[in-house]
């Protein structure tokens, strides 16, 4: 289980390891079945966020592994008529950089980590302030946002670099990704709203939440 923020923690990082494995874990084990049932009931809740359904433009992610499967919100974003924007890996500069995407099954190069990535050839840069929706992946989250990545911190650095105002940040995850706070640092980025297959988890401003 997750220990709380680094006043009360000395070692965040060795906290955030730790952690990473625990739900990593926790999350291949979970049933295929339920990884495709589960997906689906998360998506329909992040389909009724007011801010994901009016975004024209949204930065997504393809899933890998057992991440919650993120493809018919994909779909969901090109089939509306909205601009879906992908994330590539600039290994070099250790950043991402962003493209949109128009069609997946020509636009997309396996890259590192053999996620799917936008091809740059095929794919227009678009800059952060055109971005009306973020979807934040992560390992594991809190009920405040709190969030851990898979420990390469390239979403934090690019949040980091965002020019103000930052879009709504929502992540979408199994429930079995929550844990009550996770370790954060100074660096690490919140997001705005944790969608899962039973809850609707809002940090602030934003969405109004029924189901919370
Ligand atoms: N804004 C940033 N600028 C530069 N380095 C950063 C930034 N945010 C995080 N990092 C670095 O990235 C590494 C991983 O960060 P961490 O938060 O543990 O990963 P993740 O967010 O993927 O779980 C850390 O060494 C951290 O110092
Ligand atoms: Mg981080």
């Amino acid at each position: 289980m997750a220990t709380a923020n680094h006043e009360r923690d000395p070692h965040p990082a060795e906290a955030k390891s730790a952690l990473r494995r625990v739900i990593l874990a926790r999350r291949d084990a979970l049933d295929p079945g339920l990884r495709t049932h589960h997906s689906r009931a998360a998506l329909d809740r992040m389909r009724r966020l007011p801010s994901f359904r009016e975004a024209p433009v949204v930065l997504a992610y393809a899933s890998f592994g057992s991440e919650l499967d993120t493809r018919a919100l994909l779909d969901d974003v090109l089939g509306g008529g909205r601009a879906l924007v992908l994330p590539r890996v600039d290994r070099q500069a250790r950043r991402l950089v962003l493209h949109e995407v128009r069609d997946l099954a020509a636009d997309l190069l396996p890259g590192t980590w053999g996620i799917p990535e936008p091809a740059p050839a095929r794919c227009r840069r678009v800059a952060p302030d055109e971005v009306e929706f973020v979807l934040v992946p992560g390992v594991a989250f809190d009920p405040d946002g709190g969030r851990v990545g898979y420990g390469a911190g390239f979403y934090d650095r690019l949040l980091g670099e965002w020019p103000a105002p930052l879009p709504p940040l929502v992540a979408a995850a199994f429930e079995l990704q929550i844990v009550p706070a996770v370790p954060v640092l100074p660096a690490d980025h919140r997001v705005d709203v944790v969608v899962t297959e039973s809850r609707t988890y809002a940090k602030r401003r934003l969405e109004p939440t029924e189901d919370s």
